[in-house]
């Protein structure tokens, strides 16, 4: 067979490290997949833009649709809801598999992406969307599969986390520490959505329709980020024998006279005990608690943010699409999800 093409649309932190990857050790992932793979493109939006050394030059292109007509596998690290979400479309539309990194585009177009791999019978996987490295969307959506989640709560925004760590533990300032992470490449192109904490809530919608098999969209989440945070109020927090964590939770919500069992999802900065387990979780680590009927408390941890860690991501579902398309098989379809009632802000 022919080697696989994979497009990449996207060549900034993320983009880098996983055209470097493959780059790298394209020779093991044929032998894992059973059947070859190539780049056969990086989108860009600036051609003359210095690259990391990397990147072949010759790859690197702003010319869209020819890139996606020709893949097998479209790998979007673009960011934003609108090129991404027209491109990706395109892609599924096209019969490409689908891999992406891109928590606000699930989070507004979800549903109607799902649908596109149905129809088309491909796959749209999104491991590196929520918590970098760590294979939370696995965990949820195929290996609890068969459980009851009850509750999953954890912090998912490496930014914050690392913003809040170094203004508890390294006495920073809440916009040196801010730039650190955007240097350090954790933050988002517009480092607001999370500061504001709207990164976070994506990332909760995502699980929380995965955990309860719903369908939750970024405007449903209840939602408050660490922009007024102070150097005062982490210290009144340490004085209570407390740290300051900006959590995700997404629970069930029992049944009321009006409704029936609902789901709430929410975002915002808590004092934690220190003995609890997500207050020691440092730097841009996140972690996430799953509580299921059956497993019991699970916890999902590591590095949350940056390129290589996500990039260890995306190859893993780009192995994962390439096998489907070379053995057969798909992974689980989401459209098919029925939609739980969401609890109104009385039950949050
Ligand atoms: P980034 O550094 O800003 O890179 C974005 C890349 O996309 C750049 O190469 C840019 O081209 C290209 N691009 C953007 N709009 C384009 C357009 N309209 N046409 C052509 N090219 C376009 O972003 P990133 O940090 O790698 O993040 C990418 C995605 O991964 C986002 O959805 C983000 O939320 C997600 N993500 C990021 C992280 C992280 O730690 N950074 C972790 C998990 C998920 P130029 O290079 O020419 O400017
Ligand atoms: N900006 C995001 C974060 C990147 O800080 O968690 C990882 O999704």
């Amino acid at each position: 067979a022919p080697d696989l093409a994979i497009a990449v649309l996207g060549c900034g932190t993320v983009g880098t490290q996983v055209v470097r990857l493959l780059t790298e050790h394209a020779d093991d992932l044929g032998r894992r997949i059973g059947r070859g793979v190539r780049i056969s493109g990086v989108l860009v939006s600036d051609l003359d833009k210095p690259r990391d050394p990397a990147v072949p030059t010759a790859l690197l292109t702003t010319d869209a649709s020819a890139l996606i007509e020709g893949a097998d596998v479209v790998v979007e690290l673009l960011g934003g809801t609108t090129t991404a979400r027209d491109l990706v479309l395109a892609a599924l539309t096209s019969g490409a598999s689908v891999v992406t990194a891109n928590k606000a585009l699930l989070a507004t177009s979800g549903p109607e992406l799902y649908a596109a791999a149905d129809t088309a019978g491909v796959d749209l996987l999104f491991e590196a969307a929520v918590a970098g490295a760590v294979p939370v969307v696995r965990g949820v959506r195929e290996s609890l599969a068969g459980d009851r989640v009850q509750r999953v709560l954890g912090i998912v925004n490496g930014t914050t986390n690392f913003i809040l760590d170094e203004m508890t533990t390294g006495g920073l300032d809440f916009d040196v520490a801010l730039t650190q992470a955007q240097d350090l490449g954790y933050a988002e192109a517009d480092p607001t959505a999370d500061v504001d904490g709207h990164d976070a809530a994506a990332k909760a919608a995502i699980l929380a329709s995965l955990a309860f098999h719903t369908r939750v969209a970024l405007a449903d989440v209840a939602c408050e980020g660490i922009r007024e945070i102070t150097a005062a109020d982490i210290a009144a927090a340490r004085e209570s024998g407390g740290v300051i964590k900006l959590l995700a939770v997404a629970e069930r919500v029992p049944a009321t006279a009006d409704r029936g069992e609902a789901v709430a999802v929410r975002v915002n900065p808590v004092i934690l005990p220190t003995a609890h387990p997500l207050a020691g979780v440092g730097g841009a680590y996140n972690a996430v608690v799953v509580e299921a009927e059956a497993a019991g408390r699970l916890m999902f941890y590591g590095a949350g943010a940056g390129g290589a860690p996500t990039a260890s991501a995306v190859l893993g579902d780009i192995v994962s699409a390439a096998r489907h398309r070379t053995h057969g098989g798909r992974a689980p379809a989401e459209s098919a999800s029925a939609a739980l009632p969401l609890a109104g802000p009385a039950d949050v």
